[in-house]
């Protein structure tokens, strides 16, 4: 047996953030103006993700209620520009929880942030110019989250949305095919213990790419093609 590994030690860190990538969601608020949020609690099962969001910020409102946003997913090379949105809400006044840690109100984060907002075309909140993969969603459902635990719950909910219009640029489009994302082109801004960073260089060859992506393709997709444009 190889004993040469280190040995685990049991530890309590606040947080459990080993590294997710970054999502700017715009929202619509009630006065039609646009809301931008970085998050970064998210994966995606085929052509829906599960958000995890403070049922107190203005994203989950603004989607609840409007039950559309836009995934816009920034490169590491935008991370200025998300870093200047930390801290930031819109909602006003800014919820006690959030004042003590320092939040402030911003009613135009896209200005904030130094992004544009470019119309959509199959739901209200605009795309994100700047960031090179923007998904159109809606909001499937809802589910609870430690929703076993009085202290917490209805404080954090998982927001099931499903995409309808996916958006790239084209430089991390893989040469040569129409619907292949090059996941050698595409940089994804991670967020690790609050910190932000971006990928290295693929590490290994993946038995797991040996499958034809087309085999994951989901009635989600036919379904999203009838989504007419407003
Ligand atoms: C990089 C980054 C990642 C974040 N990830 C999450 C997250 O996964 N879930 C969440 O509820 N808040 C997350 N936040 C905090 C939200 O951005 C914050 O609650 C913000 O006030 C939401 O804006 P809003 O109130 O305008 O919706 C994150 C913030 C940053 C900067």
């Amino acid at each position: 047996m190889n004993t040469t590994f280190p040995l685990h030690t049991a530890i309590e860190p606040g947080i459990l953030y080993f590294g997710t990538p970054v999502v700017l969601i715009s929202t619509t608020n009630e006065d039609g103006s646009a809301n931008l949020a970085p998050m970064s609690s998210a994966f995606w099962l085929g052509w829906r993700a599960m958000l995890g969001l403070g049922a107190r910020s203005k994203t989950t409102q603004n989607l609840r209620r409007t039950r559309e946003c836009v995934l816009n997913l920034p490169s590491s090379a935008l991370a200025a520009a998300v870093d200047r949105l930390a801290l930031t809400t819109g909602s006003d006044p800014v919820p006690p929880g959030k004042q003590q840690r320092g939040y402030f109100h911003v009613a135009d984060k896209f200005a904030r942030a130094g992004l544009t907002a470019v119309p959509s075309e199959t739901v209200a909140p605009p795309r994100v110019a700047e960031c090179p993969v923007a998904m159109e969603a809606v909001l499937e459902a809802t589910h609870p989250f430690a929703a076993d635990d009085e202290a917490q719950d209805g404080s954090v909910v998982g927001l099931e949305v499903r995409v309808q219009r996916v958006f790239v640029h084209d430089d991390i489009r893989l040469p040569g095919t129409e619907d292949h994302v090059d996941p050698d082109a595409w940089r994804p801004l991670i967020m690790s213990f609050q910190k932000l960073y971006g990928l290295g260089s693929q590490v290994h060859e993946s038995t797991l790419a040996s499958i034809p992506e087309r085999l994951y393709r989901g009635p989600d997709i036919d379904r999203a093609r009838q989504v007419q444009t407003r």
